[in-house]
């Protein structure tokens, strides 16, 4: 059974297996991301628990009452079973939840596991500086190495 809940404070080496193996996604696809992307920290960190294992990860943080999703992961041996579509619903029933506008993201415009999968949960793209948090997004990935001509923001309002 898969259990969507906040992580806690020792569960840090968790958090950075799950997020370094969804490395191997990436790479999978042919995408190559700097190593240490993942700042595995935020204003809620959410953890997929399968069978008392910690199988996939949300991070959030908080601008002007928005929520911003900074991170999902899946392990790869545990991908399209459906735990990330229940990461993010999690997100964004907790977001509704604290009377948040709504939630924003970016990610890869066109790999199927990232803008089309948001998609399909209610994500639309916004221009890339629709939110100031945003164009630093995009700011903080340039400075970090990754190519963000293939890449959006995307939102999706309570
Ligand atoms: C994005 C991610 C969290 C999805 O987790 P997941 O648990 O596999 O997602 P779900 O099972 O809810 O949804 C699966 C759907 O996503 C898409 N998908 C997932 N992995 C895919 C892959 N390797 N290739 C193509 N489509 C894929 C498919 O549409 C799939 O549905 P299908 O299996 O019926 O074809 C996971 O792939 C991951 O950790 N990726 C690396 C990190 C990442 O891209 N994060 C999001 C962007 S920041």
């Amino acid at each position: 059974m898969t259990l969507i809940r906040p992580a806690r404070p020792d569960e840090t080496a968790a958090l950075r297996e799950v997020d370094r193996a969804s490395m191997d996604t990436f790479a999978a696809a042919g995408i190559s991301l700097p190593d240490g992307d993942g700042l595995l920290s935020g204003d809620l960190v959410l953890i997929a628990d399968h069978d008392d294992e910690p199988v996939g990860l949300a991070i959030v943080t908080v601008h002007s009452g928005w929520w911003h999703l900074d991170e999902v992961s899946v392990l790869p041996s545990h991908g399209r079973q459906g735990i990330g579509t229940l990461l993010v619903e999690e997100v964004i029933a907790r977001a509704a939840a604290a009377g948040a506008p709504g939630v924003t993201l970016t990610t890869f415009r066109d790999v199927p596991f990232n803008g089309p999968w948001y998609a399909r949960l209610g994500f639309v793209e916004v221009p890339d500086d629709a939110h100031p948090w945003l164009a630093e997004a995009r700011r903080s990935e340039r400075a970090r190495g990754i190519d963000v001509a293939p890449r959006c923001a995307m939102a999706r309002p309570s």
